[in-house]
């Protein structure tokens, strides 16, 4: 008998589509010696036959995984600093110029968005659990409150600062599973006017290009024009726009306001369109994702033991999140990879979670080259083959994995 699962956004049936075994919590970068403490659980998605939302089926306790050393930083890359300061000026030159205007900022990490919006000097909060990322934020003079947002932070914030126009929330929400506490604290917090504003990978663009990576502990959440609307309706909200976003693989910006106070724009009816088109709701698409899944894991798997057995040096860029899942789920470890640069200095000296191939800095990478370097961060590619263009012109070869496995230049 298989036990029901049971969806975290409207209590409908989850069929699970795909599943990656057991996992490691995905920025649990270890220190060397510590491998036996790990904590693993078992990482595998479904999607409701109610309302759509395709979801894993366990979470990790939030504590594992935000907290006071939480390495991820969100300034890390120069075209996403970019992508933040255009969006706090959008924000500033359209909902924020109201008298005495206030934003909200869930999961400010680093404060990258937010010391825009400090600088013009408009009324801001960050509401940041991770005390790390969050204490980098407030030494940037940003104002930032060091809680999980919920339904009774959001209760609390308005008490003491009054409602807010803008709640923002970038790659954030999709990493909460009790997203019903959040909705209500935001429905309650935001003006009459105000909006909800927050970007996350969007399901259309996973199920496309096969960025079986993007699941992983933290992204509990794989949103969908469908599965964002009805879950704005079971919360007096209403998904009024969406614009697709080339960041991180390709995300989805939703605005949801409070239902009727806006009219939806003609690109929220287009995006539900194209997602109807393409069967993006239906269980036999996600099935067919799981395929595909199963062979890219074969295939890369098969290419870096022929390297291997090749006398071919192997090093990795970019320690992501993304990474443990591919790396754990292909059997990827420190004998076919020797290293994996990062830039992030919480993650240098460790060892990557699970697969345990060693993190090191971004200086180690130069000549003498590896033959072959296996991107992770493929969401950074454009940024960083350009930097790393005397790799290519030693006669280096990037190995890509998204959507299929490729070694540039053959
Ligand atoms: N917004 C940044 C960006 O897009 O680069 C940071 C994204 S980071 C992947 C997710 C952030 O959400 C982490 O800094 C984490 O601490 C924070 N977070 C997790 N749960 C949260 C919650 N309930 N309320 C607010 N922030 C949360
Ligand atoms: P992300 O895909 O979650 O943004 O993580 C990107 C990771 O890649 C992060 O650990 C920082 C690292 N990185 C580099 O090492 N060099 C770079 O040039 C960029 C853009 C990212
Ligand atoms: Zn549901």
């Amino acid at each position: 008998m298989t036990t029901r699962i049971f969806c975290r956004v409207c209590d409908g049936d989850v069929e699970e589509f795909v599943d990656f075994g057991r996992q490691p919590v995905s920025n649990a970068f270890v220190v060397p010696g510590e491998e036996d403490s790990e904590y693993f659980f078992p990482l595998a998605v479904g999607a409701c036959s109610s309302c759509h939302m395709v979801q894993l089926v366990e979470e990790v306790p939030r504590e594992r995984m935000f907290h006071q050393d939480y390495p991820y930083l969100s300034s890390g890359s120069v075209l996403m600093r970019n992508h933040w300061e255009r969006t706090a000026k959008s924000f500033l030159s359209t909902e924020l110029t109201g008298d005495d205007p206030f934003v909200v900022e869930l999961g400010c990490n680093d404060g990258v968005l937010l010391e825009t919006i400090a600088h013009s000097g408009v009324r801001h909060l960050g509401v940041e659990p991770s005390g790390g990322v969050a204490d980098i934020a407030a030494g940037k003079g940003i104002r930032v409150r060091k809680d999980f947002f919920e339904e009774s932070v959001a209760a609390r914030i308005r008490e003491q600062e009054g409602p807010a126009d803008v709640v923002f929330a970038a790659n954030t929400l999709c990493h909460i599973p009790y997203i019903g506490s959040v909705l209500r604290g935001v429905r309650d917090l935001l003006s009459e006017n105000g909006v909800f504003v927050f970007e996350d990978p969007y399901l259309g663009d996973i199920v496309d290009r096969t960025s079986f990576d993007q699941i992983y502990d933290e992204h509990f959440y794989f949103f969908s024009a469908h599965s964002v609307r009805e879950t704005a309706r079971l919360h007096s909200l209403e998904l009024v726009d969406v614009e697709r976003l080339p960041v991180h693989g390709g995300e989805v910006r939703y605005t949801l306001a409070p239902a009727g106070s806006r009219t939806p724009s003609e690109a929220v009816a287009g995006l539900l369109a194209e997602e109807a088109a393409s069967g993006l709701t239906l269980p036999a698409t996600l099935t067919a994702f799981g395929e595909r899944v199963e062979r890219i894991r074969a295939d890369l798997r098969a290419l870096l033991t022929r390297l291997r057995d090749e006398g071919s040096r192997v090093m990795a860029y970019g320690a992501t999140a993304k990474s443990a899942t591919v790396l754990n789920h292909c059997g990827i470890g420190p004998d076919l990879v020797e290293c994996v640069v990062d830039t992030t200095p919480a993650k240098q000296g460790r060892l990557t979670p699970g697969s345990h191939i060693p993190v090191v800095p971004a200086d180690r990478f130069g000549a003498p080259y590896p033959d072959h370097v296996l991107l992770l961060a493929w969401n950074h590619a454009e940024e960083i083959m350009a930097k790393e263009e005397g790799f290519r012109a030693a006669g280096g070869q990037w190995i890509t994995y998204v959507p299929e496995v490729r070694v540039t230049g053959s």
